[in-house]
């Protein structure tokens, strides 16, 4: 049967480039197959964390995945760090990858930043610890925003070696799923960049706990160019930010870019502008007030978070035996 699953960095504050690369679409696919969703903060540890923060960010991107509108009874919902199986399959994948594949991951790249030799072994191992989320489930479909595909790729060849290695066709070849109108979603300073919690520059993003007046003073502010709107989004390539506003408008009203750029062809910025904080403000104003009420209530989440680990061990326990039987670990 097919299996979902996607993580998500318990880092900073959750921004429209998550809600519309990722959690919409979790949301999406929570009725279709089972769904396990898991609060990384694993990863998040690969780059320095405050405990504190960790703790209380772990607490809000879960209140983030409710209030979007996943149901936590349907769906698992959890943190990574209690369920000690997704660790004990990255050692095993950790011996499976080769140096010369995890090398060529472009994100250790921008993370290390110049000072390679400074990072963590941590950020370099971290795709072999996301291949182990995934496939210590054997999930067969993975949803998850543009820049996660190439992660996605180096899962497949792990699985694929492990199953050569070993003799066994064990684990799936997880398939990503992209999909909606805003993959990539851009930073409001620079069509270049991608939006991120990273981004020193608060105006670059919209979080999904921004009040009235941050919404619309960010897009006010967005970058653009003096030309009105085109018709035809092919005319939009060589223009990224005013790409990156169509491309957050038609998805956050669920229509397509090109019927976007038609009702808005031979606009100003400043009239489209001020529909697109509109329509901003109605779909992330309820999922901002639900995920404050929801932080008020860490006992709750951690309910929640408790019983989604249990029923994550329950499906992943079962398949780290069968891993370890296959590589012939003895359990005397
Ligand atoms: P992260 O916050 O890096 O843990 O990302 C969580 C999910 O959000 C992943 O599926 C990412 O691919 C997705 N995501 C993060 N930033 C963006 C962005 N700017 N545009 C689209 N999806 C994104
Ligand atoms: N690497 C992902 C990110 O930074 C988060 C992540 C960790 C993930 N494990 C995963 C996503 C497994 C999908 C599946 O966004």
């Amino acid at each position: 049967m097919d299996r979902i699953f996607s993580g998500i960095q318990p880092t900073g504050d959750l921004h429209l480039g998550n809600y519309l690369g990722a959690l919409r679409n979790w949301v999406a696919l929570q009725h279709k197959y089972e769904c396990i969703y898991c609060m990384v903060d694993m990863h998040a540890i690969t780059v320095w964390q405050d405990p504190k923060e960790l703790a209380a960010s772990t607490r809000e991107v879960t209140a983030g995945l409710i209030a979007a509108g996943l149901d936590p009874d349907h769906n698992v919902l959890f943190n990574q760090s209690a369920v000690p199986a997704h660790a004990e399959l990255a050692w095993v994948f950790n011996c499976v990858a080769r140096l010369g594949w995890l090398n060529r991951m472009t994100q250790f790249k921008e993370k290390a930043g110049k000072n390679k030799e400074n990072a963590s072994v941590g950020l370099y191992a971290y795709p072999n610890l996301m291949a182990a989320d995934i496939l210590v489930y054997k999930a067969t479909h993975v949803p998850v925003g543009e820049d996660q595909k190439q992660h996605l790729e180096l899962t497949r060849d792990i699985a694929q070696k492990f199953n050569n290695d070993y003799n066994q066709n064990f684990f799936p070849l997880t398939e990503p799923l992209i999909f909606g109108e805003a993959t990539r979603v851009m930073s409001l300073r620079d069509g270049n960049n991608k939006m991120s919690k990273s981004d020193p520059s608060e105006n670059s993003r919209i979080n999904m706990t921004d009040g009235l007046d941050d919404i619309s003073r960010k897009i006010r502010k967005a970058k653009t160019d003096p030309e009105p709107l085109p018709g035809d989004r092919k005319a939009l390539e060589s223009r990224p930010e005013a790409a990156n506003l169509i491309d957050i408008y038609a998805a956050l009203s669920d229509q397509s870019t090109a019927d976007v750029c038609s009702k808005f062809e031979g606009a100003q910025f400043s009239s489209f502008k001020e529909e697109l904080t509109e329509l901003a403000i109605s779909v992330l104003g309820p999922v901002g007030e639900e995920m404050a009420r929801l932080v008020k209530d860490p006992g709750y989440l951690d309910s929640v978070l408790r019983t989604g680990a249990e029923r994550a061990k329950a499906i992943a326990n079962p398949i780290l035996d069968d891993v370890y039987d296959i590589v012939g670990f003895l359990r005397p």
